[in-house]
């Protein structure tokens, strides 16, 4: 059965719960902008496309409280509740562009009454919702021809059908190579702290019914030195560029690995997960999140409580670490500087 992670149902947003998987497949309905922010933060809606989508739904909810007439009054209160949704999580830019779109209707119709901008602003957000899923079933098509017959593909964190409105970026690629009757095996890394690979992309992959393993992250390094990778697939969150890509931490270690045993290391991201404002990497903003979440899981401590902690959610793979990007446009390999340019603005 298809995986439907967010939806716009009779004026409201209805989310799936993933903190609540692989346990419970529940629903969230948010009704304002608040409950909706609550649920980003808390990563009940995660993942780099699904939260663009998200933020233009939450843009919906923000104006459902307005009352009048008034162009300019309208236009400030939607600036402020892009501003208040885009303090939910900062790395993944989707969310961003996603809120620059909504605005930006606003900036387009300065004629138009605050009904008709409320027609306009719904619009824009189905659109960002339905470009959403034509954009991965298109990069499952351009990054299915990586996957070779018989291959062994490690994935990381989740950037499947979870992670966007219904089919997934990285593991988009894997249902469409299905399709196509390609016989192939998934290990998943499950992806401490929050552990997105082993409650989100396992329960996903044997919905889907993908040869799956699960390992913990720390396992790859041998994987791949008993030669049982063949490619590694990943997800985005942010793109700079220069082609440097902000992921799940544990993104960066595997494509260091995957150089140094030789084995083909892909992104796969759509145009929204490009920043094409900042030069490289190192001007990514990471989230770094709370100590509890690597104290310990679901409650359970498994660490002194007083021990200090780091916690990044999210690092940065140099270009040079990656083999290719696979777009909705097509896929793009080095020079990435150049590369980028030339695919993004034909
Ligand atoms: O913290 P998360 O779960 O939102 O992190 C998600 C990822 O890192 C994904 O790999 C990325 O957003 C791409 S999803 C298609």
């Amino acid at each position: 059965m298809a995986i439907q992670t967010i939806s716009w149902v009779n004026g409201h947003v209805k989310l799936i719960d993933q903190t609540k998987l692989p346990g419970k497949l529940v629903y969230i309905h948010c009704r304002d902008v608040k409950t909706l922010w609550q649920a980003i933060r808390r990563l009940s809606v995660r993942g780099a496309p699904a939260l663009g989508v998200a933020a233009a739904f939450g843009v919906l909810l923000g104006i459902k409280s307005f009352a009048g007439n008034d162009w300019k009054r309208f236009s400030k209160h939607v600036d402020q509740i892009s501003d208040y949704i885009a303090t939910s999580r900062p790395t993944a830019v989707n969310l961003f562009n996603a809120l620059e779109r909504m605005k930006q209707v606003i900036g387009d119709h300065p004629q138009a009454s605050v009904a008709q901008l409320r027609n306009f602003l719904k619009k824009e957000a189905l659109a960002i919702y339905e470009e959403d899923r034509r954009v991965c079933r298109r990069m499952g098509d351009f990054g299915a021809r990586l996957i070779k017959n018989g291959a062994s593909i490690l994935t990381v964190c989740n950037a499947g059908a979870l992670a966007t409105v219904d089919y997934g970026t990285a593991l988009g690629v894997m249902y469409t190579a299905k399709k196509q009757g390609k016989k192939f095996q998934v290990y998943a890394c499950e992806t401490r702290p929050l552990l997105q690979g082993a409650r989100l992309t396992s329960w996903e992959l044997l919905r889907a019914k993908i040869d799956t393993t699960l390992i913990c992250d720390n396992m790859a390094a041998t994987l791949m030195k008993q030669g049982r990778i063949d490619a590694v697939f990943t997800g985005a969150d942010r793109i700079a560029a220069n082609g440097d890509t902000a992921n799940k931490i544990g993104t960066y270690m595997l494509a260091v690995l995957a150089r140094h045993h030789k084995i083909p290391f892909y992104i796969v991201a759509p145009r929204s997960t490009f920043d094409l404002a900042i030069e490289n990497g190192r001007q990514i903003p990471i989230e770094e999140r709370s100590k509890e979440e690597v104290l310990g899981f679901g409650g359970q401590l498994t660490a002194p409580r007083q021990v200090k902690v780091y916690n990044p959610a999210f690092d940065v793979t140099d270009n040079a670490l990656i083999t290719a990007i696979v777009t909705e446009k097509g896929i793009i390999r080095p020079p990435f500087r150049e590369n980028i340019k030339r695919v993004f603005k034909k």
